[in-house]
């Protein structure tokens, strides 16, 4: 067989299996094996030198013809795949529309978080604007400007963590009182809440080292109890319902006088007395009290024209209260079980 026959016969081979190669790994193997250094063309143009002369250049033509024929079939293959290779792929990863979509995982807030929400909320429907204060305080706005000289007994009644002699973690959102009136000019009416986190050193089913208050504070002319009492009342009922009730009983904090405790009826049993009101129908909620005077003439207010209110309430109190949960710790050891009931 001639040389030119040769080369025709085996292009005839050679497009055969192109046609056939299944995917593009076949292609390639198949290009090693005709066009590459090991392969047959490579082989025929190595023999060059022993075709007569004369034969030369129409052989070579061939032989390029031939190779360029391969390489072009090659490349139109390597598209064909390429293209099927998507298709295949679109086919397999259809969507099927109609099935029910995925919904992301969303977070939702805190059960204290919605009780703060919830009680500013409610105060600030009545007026009253929301400030905050610093958790690491000093000595004379958590305790002095609050009518707490140092060495007074009434500073145990709050086991206090000290950073310095001078600076600690706030006890009480009360040191907002003072801040707040010497923000002002001497004299100017307030009406304000200050929540935010306060710290003690007390750990059990009821306190937290880290806790959290409402601090509320009126200061105007002619402020009396029954406006403290009037504003708890409607505060309670906003959140608790219509049908509870308040008492006031007399107690004492060194800030205010007179001051008292308030209390609500139990939301358990409606009053008629139950575990967790301890058979007395009622439940602490928050401690209150008509202003010092020292309190207002400490921080520049008159208290011969001037005269106010003071409350503070824990607002994981109300919020166990709200939702009826018995271990105060629940809220901060972020067991999903009881944080998700929040959602
Ligand atoms: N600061 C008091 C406490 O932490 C609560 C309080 C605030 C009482 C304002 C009276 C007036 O116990």
């Amino acid at each position: 067989m001639g040389m030119k026959d040769m080369l025709l016969e085996l292009r005839e081979k050679a497009l055969q299996d192109l046609q056939a190669a299944k995917d593009s790994q076949e292609l390639q193997d198949l290009k090693v094996k005709y066009l590459g250094r090991k392969g047959p063309m490579t082989e025929i143009l190595r023999g060059m030198g022993k075709v007569p002369a004369a034969d030369r250049p129409k052989i070579g033509e061939v032989v390029n013809q031939v190779k360029q024929t391969l390489e072009q079939t090659i490349r139109d293959r390597a598209e064909i795949l390429k293209e099927e290779a998507l298709k295949a792929k679109i086919a397999n990863e259809k969507v099927d529309i109609t099935l029910p979509g995925r919904k992301p995982a969303c977070g939702h807030l805190h059960p204290l978080t919605l009780t703060a929400r919830e009680i500013k909320r409610i105060f600030i429907h009545m007026g009253f604007d929301v400030i905050e204060g610093p958790e690491i305080d000093n000595d004379y706005f958590n305790f002095e400007a609050l009518n707490l000289p140092k060495d007074h007994p009434a500073r145990d009644m709050q086991d206090t963590f000290y950073i310095t002699d001078n600076y600690l973690l706030r006890t009480q959102t009360s040191g907002v009182q003072a801040r707040t009136m010497q923000a002002h000019e001497p004299n100017t009416p307030i009406r304000m809440i200050s929540p935010g986190a306060v710290y003690r050193n007390d750990y059990d089913a009821t306190h937290s080292p880290m806790f959290h208050q409402v601090e509320g504070l009126v200061v105007d002319r002619d402020i009396s109890l029954a406006d403290l009492k009037g504003t708890l009342e409607l505060f309670c009922r906003e959140m608790f319902g219509d049908d509870v009730k308040i008492r006031l009983r007399p107690s004492y904090f060194p800030f205010t006088e007179p001051s008292c405790e308030v209390d609500i009826s139990c939301v358990i049993c409606g009053g008629k007395g139950c575990n967790v009101c301890k058979h007395s129908g009622w439940l602490e909620i928050l401690g209150a009290g008509e202003v010092h005077p020292n309190v207002l003439k400490m921080s520049g207010y008159d208290p011969s024209i001037m005269n106010g209110y003071a409350f503070g309430m824990g607002i994981e109190r109300i919020a166990m209260l709200k939702y009826g949960i018995d271990d105060l710790r629940l809220f901060f050891e972020n067991d999903l079980r009881f944080i998700r009931q929040f959602r």
